[in-house]
């Protein structure tokens, strides 16, 4: 094989036996590759961008989990990192199968997902416009089970396919495999470090059922005027909504909700709610409640909050920003803070959504 690598020097070349080209970076800067925009470098990259190139990479591991990154809006960097990196590259839509009701679509993992949502509302396929405009990849979809406005990812996913890079191989997880949950799968838990995604099987609507369940969906399509929506005005009034309130990464660092939205007994959110009649909920399994973490850090005072270069964003709470040349240490202090004072005031201990590196 041999590992090449265009001219630069951050780049490392190596020669071995079966042919495949790879571009392998060794001391290079993150901070293309995060959407929180922290600048700590990786000691190797690869950019994974053909499937052939899934063998070498369990050579160049040796022995130790690499690290994959697909959008980079989901983690926060706090240390240089020693690991291999893997930038998922693989790219491609393929058409599986279509009946009447549906069409199956294989699509690579390192699909930006949003430009997948566009396709998709291109051929009138539905199912995925309410998470218009989340940042990331394809690949990176099933394992924290994205989510907005009342859908969940989990609800179109048919099938994941990945590699096992130790026992290099290729894995099939079929929907009830991939034990989804909110903001969790599989993929975070037992399969964890073991497999790099390579690509989700979509099962989308052609018969479309659309989910305007939530109320600043709704209120959006009064102000566009929309008294029949389709798949892309939902999308549409999505996408209005997220400009509107959640900062874009590429002007302002960020990785969406720093924290999951916690889950609490019935018993403890009608205590608080006699101090606080204004908590807000969303239903959960039986005898729990999910609150948005977003209000609980907003009554601590931290919405808007600013320290140096890290903060909270003045428009939603649940999202910490770096103002600009921020490092991945203070905003994981930032987080402890508010941890805290969320567990002092409430009661409740938050969970971080972010993966932390
Ligand atoms: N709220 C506040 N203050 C804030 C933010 C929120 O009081 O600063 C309260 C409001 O009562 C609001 C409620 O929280 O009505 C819900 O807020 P929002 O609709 O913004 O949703 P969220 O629960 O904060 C979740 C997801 C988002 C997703 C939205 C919309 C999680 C951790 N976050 O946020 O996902 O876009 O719902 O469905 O579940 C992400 O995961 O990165 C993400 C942005």
């Amino acid at each position: 094989m041999c590992y090449n690598s265009p001219p630069g020097k951050d780049v490392l070349t190596l020669l071995k036996s079966t042919f495949v080209l790879m571009q392998i970076h060794s001391s290079c800067s993150l901070k293309p590759y995060n959407t929180f925009g922290i600048d700590l470098p990786a000691a190797q990259l690869v950019r994974l961008m053909d499937e052939e190139e899934l063998a070498p990479i369990g050579d160049l591991a040796q022995g130790t989990a690499p690290r994959v990154l697909g959008g980079g809006s989901n983690i926060l960097l706090t240390h240089e990192l020693k690991d291999l990196i893997v930038k998922n590259e693989l790219k491609g839509i393929n058409l599986l199968e279509e009946n009447e009701q549906h069409t199956w679509l294989e699509v690579k993992a390192g699909e930006v997902w949003h430009d997948f949502v566009m396709y998709a509302i291109a051929q009138n396929l539905g199912g995925i416009e309410n998470l218009a405009l989340i940042p990331g990849c394809v690949g990176a979809a099933p394992i924290q089970n994205i989510g907005a406005y009342g859908v969940e990812v989990r609800q179109t996913i048919d099938e994941v396919i990945a590699w096992h890079w130790e026992e290099q191989r290729y894995l099939s997880f079929k929907n009830e495999d991939c034990r989804f949950g909110y903001r969790d799968s599989i993929f975070k838990r037992e399969m964890k470090d073991r497999l790099i995604i390579t690509s989700v099987v979509f099962r989308l609507d052609k018969v479309h059922c659309l989910n305007t369940s939530y109320g600043a969906v709704q209120q959006q399509l009064e102000i566009m005027g929309v008294s029949e929506a389709s798949v892309k005005s939902v999308a549409e009034a999505v996408m209005a909504i997220r400009r509107s309130k959640l900062p874009d990464p590429k002007t302002l660092g960020n990785a969406g909700s720093f924290f999951k939205n916690p889950t609490i007994t019935r018993q403890q959110f009608d205590s608080l709610c006699a101090h606080h009649p204004d908590l807000p909920s969303y239903p959960a399994s039986e005898g729990q409640v999910k609150i948005p973490a977003g209000w609980l850090i907003e009554n601590c005072g931290w919405k808007g909050y600013r320290e140096g270069a890290v903060g909270v964003h003045e428009k939603q709470a649940l999202v910490l920003v770096n103002y600009g040349g921020a490092k991945g240490a203070d905003l994981y202090q930032l987080s402890e803070k508010i941890l805290r004072s969320v567990l002092e005031k409430f009661d409740i201990t938050l969970e971080r959504e972010v993966n932390i590196w």
